[in-house]
């Protein structure tokens, strides 16, 4: 019964939705695979590895972008450099590139410019001793848990967050509220997954009771809000009881409360960024620290050569850096949704269209980066590539705000464990080498098996605290 319900559900949806949208799809949009008729191309929207299948879409098209069109809805999948910085990046009219992209609201600006202030070069350097003192804690915790370093990155990353956010000093010191974060990233990496939901891919469900058969994506919203809402309330709040007492410890949140002075407006929006930055910052920084340990354990030339105590190590570990996000970029997918109906090489491109930037396909892009699935520093260090950062980290207005942080917290924690740790593929019970699986992006939150850690021989002192 429930069964026939959802089909009648999403029937309608179709059909209502065929009806609005059909007249403006048929003007020319990019090329795409043919599709059914009414369903169009629903039936190919790829669930799981879409990365990879965009791709494949764009190479059977012969075209680096590729519409796909379901009833009421419209997806253009980019998949090169050139058309995802000509349609997302940052024009001179300092919003966007070819198209109008939606979202430009007062309050999205004012969110931007607070992150932008809040986590600027003076942010980072005023961070910049605290990231230095929580390596020391990060190789003891690598060395002593033999099986599972995502959890550690994620704990020390977690530190980071807190101190950050809201200027707490350890993660021990609210276990809840590091829960909380971690719970809410589960959230965001359930919900974030292209096609997850019927919704997305047909909007027009999106107005069904919660009670209906078919509606667990709005009981799963609801449960996820509450999930939100606490993670951030509950810090900013402890932050402001922590001002009026003077005891607050220096974070983007006091420091932004302090100098805006702002309306509730603006509060508001100090609230829920710093949320983002709570939450953003932990997994992705884990997920690039977690890909770099498979990196060394598959490469130990790179990793010798990192070792080499008497060359120049700086460009050496940049170049680490830089492969590490090129090789296995934590967000493999960005969305975007345009404004207006727009144009791009002549095609026609309707409001509303969901534009998915694809940046695997950016960044294993192998006429930029040759034998792009393998890790070579050469092409940074010798052939001058394009570094990854400006598609790692996201596009346009809406790139990463934290990237300052991240480039410095990241690049500290893989020198210091280049610097102190040898890193091997661990070993079976009869002694033969493990090999690291690194296939796919969706299991970065899992530990990979296979990678041992030890304190590197000769790097042992009282200094050390991997010994
Ligand atoms: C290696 C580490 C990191 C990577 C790879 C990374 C990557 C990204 C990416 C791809 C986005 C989406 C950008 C877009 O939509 O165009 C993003 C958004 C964001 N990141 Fe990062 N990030 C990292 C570290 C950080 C850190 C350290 C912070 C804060 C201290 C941070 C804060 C944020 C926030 C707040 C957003 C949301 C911005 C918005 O919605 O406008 N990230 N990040």
């Amino acid at each position: 019964m429930f069964i026939l319900l959802d089909v009648l559900v999403i029937a309608i949806a179709v059909l209502s939705s065929y009806w609005i949208a059909g007249r403006r799809q048929s003007r020319h949009l990019p090329p795409g695979p043919s599709g059914l008729p009414v369903l169009g191309n629903a039936l190919q929207i790829p669930r799981g590895r879409e990365h990879l299948a965009f791709v494949e879409m764009g190479r059977s098209v012969g075209s680096d972008i590729v519409a796909l069109k379901i009833p009421g809805q419209t997806f253009l999948v980019l998949n090169s450099h050139e058309a995802i910085s000509d349609l997302l990046g940052q024009a001179a009219d300092g919003w966007s590139g070819n198209v109008t992209l939606a979202n430009n609201t007062p309050r999205f600006r004012t969110c931007r410019k607070l992150m932008r202030k809040g986590l600027g070069p003076s942010a980072v350097r005023s961070f910049a001793p605290f990231l230095q003192r929580q390596n020391p804690f990060l190789l003891a915790a690598l060395v002593r848990s033999p099986d599972s370093y995502d959890e550690v990155f994620k704990r020390a990353t977690g530190r980071i967050s807190m101190k950050i956010a809201y200027g707490y000093h350890g993660v021990e010191a609210d276990e809840e509220l590091f829960d909380l974060a971690v719970e809410a990233n589960r959230c965001f990496d359930e919900t974030a997954v292209f096609g997850v939901w019927m919704v997305d891919l047909f909007p027009a469900l999106k107005h069904i009771p919660s009670w209906f058969p078919g509606a667990e994506f709005k009981r799963y919203a609801a449960r996820a809000h509450a999930v939100v809402t606490n993670v951030v309330n509950k810090p900013f709040d402890a932050v402001k009881e922590h001002m009026r007492e003077g005891t607050a410890d220096g974070s983007y949140s006091s420091m932004l409360l302090q100098s805006e002075q702002g309306n509730a407006d603006t509060e508001d929006c100090i609230k829920w960024t710093a949320g983002s930055i709570f939450t953003g910052q932990m997994n992705t920084t884990t997920a690039t620290l977690s890909w770099f340990l498979p990196a060394m354990a598959l490469h130990p030339d790179v990793q010798m050569k990192a070792q080499i105590s008497d060359r120049d190590a700086l460009p050496y570990v940049t170049a680490v850096v830089r492969e590490v996000l090129r090789w296995h970029p934590v967000v493999d997918l960005i969305p975007r949704a345009t404004a207006h109906d727009d144009e791009y090489r002549g095609f026609f491109i309707p409001a509303k269209t969901a534009v998915i930037a694809n940046v695997w396909a950016v960044l294993r892009d192998e006429s930029v980066y040759p034998q792009a699935d393998r890790f070579i520093l050469e092409r940074f260090l010798e052939h001058g590539a394009r570094a990854p950062t400006d598609a790692a980290f996201g596009f346009g207005r809406r790139i990463c705000p934290g990237i300052l942080i991240a480039d410095e917290s990241v690049f500290l924690s893989i020198a210091s464990m280049l610097a102190t740790l040898d890193i091997s593929k661990a070993k079976d019970a009869a002694g033969r080498a493990v090999e690291p699986v690194v296939e796919g992006l969706r299991e970065l939150s899992k530990t990979f098996q296979g990678v041992y850690r030890a304190p590197l021989e000769g790097r042992c002192g009282s200094h050390t605290p991997v010994c």
